[in-house]
């Protein structure tokens, strides 16, 4: 069965200057993680993933360009997931004991869907969503999870980062300053991070913006090519650790800092 997928009205604006340069290879896969939820139809079509949640607005472009020649690929749906301000994906309880121990995808628990959309590229290759800046969870730093998709066919699986330093202002805001867990990952030793390989896409840019942040992104995919089904028992990929400005080791003049 086709799923139905749009592009919702009015997502938020972020021009095309806003978002990175095409990268010059193609983009790295990433673990799929136990949260996706597939097969909703068009109930989660839209821009806006928020249903009311709190937390620091965030704004998300994701462009989607060839790898073969860097143009934009229309009509890709892209799932977005990610958790909530408390690190609660909806659909689940995040109850570790629950999971599966080598993380493979769980069959959600629950009805409620919150900060999960899906969009289809633009002519630009383009989608935008309005969420919320993810919190944190054992055992990773803040991440948004992102699948792409020619139809049904998954296309690229992958996952999105920010800089320490806009982690840590978002910590100082509501409501994820009243959390009493400390962060069990940082970006410098995140485990899913080694699979991103360093220096990549994976890093969303990421600018504050009036009571929040703007985060763009711009993917390589084949979609031609099936997206990698990374085999979980697999011995953990060599960790390489984010680039420069992404983690708390190293100085970042981000404008969240200055304000
Ligand atoms: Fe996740």
């Amino acid at each position: 069965m086709a799923t139905e997928v749009g592009r919702s009205a009015a997502p938020p604006g972020i021009p095309l200057d806003r978002f990175p340069a095409a990268p010059t290879g193609p983009s790295v896969e990433q673990i799929e993680g136990p949260y996706y939820i597939g097969g909703e139809g068009d109930r989660l079509t839209r821009s806006d993933v928020r249903e009311g949640k709190d937390g620091v607005p965030l704004d998300l472009g994701v462009r989607v360009v060839s790898g073969a020649d860097g143009r934009p690929v229309p009509d890709v749906a892209v799932d977005l997931w990610h958790c909530d301000a408390l690190g609660v994906y909806s659909g689940y309880d995040n109850d570790p004991d629950e999971l599966l121990p080598n993380g493979a995808r769980q069959d959600p628990r629950t009805d409620d869907r919150f900060l999960r959309g899906t969009q289809l590229t633009d002519a630009d290759g383009v989608v935008r969503f309005r969420s919320i800046f993810p919190g944190w969870y054992s055992p990773r730093t803040p991440h948004l999870h992102l699948r792409l998709r020619a139809g049904d066919r998954p296309v690229h699986t992958t996952q999105l980062y920010f800089p320490e330093r806009v982690i840590a202002w978002v910590a100082t805001q509501e409501p994820y300053r009243q959390r009493a867990d400390r962060r069990a990952a940082t970006n410098d030793d995140d485990f899913v991070i080694g699979v991103a390989g360093g220096p990549s896409d994976a890093w969303a840019r990421t600018e504050r913006v009036r009571d929040g942040l703007v985060a763009t992104a711009t993917l390589a995919v084949d979609v031609t090519t099936d997206a990698v089904e990374f085999a979980l028992d697999d011995p953990p990929p060599e960790v390489v650790g984010p680039p420069p400005g992404f983690g708390v080791r190293h100085g970042f003049a981000h404008p969240a800092d200055r304000a």
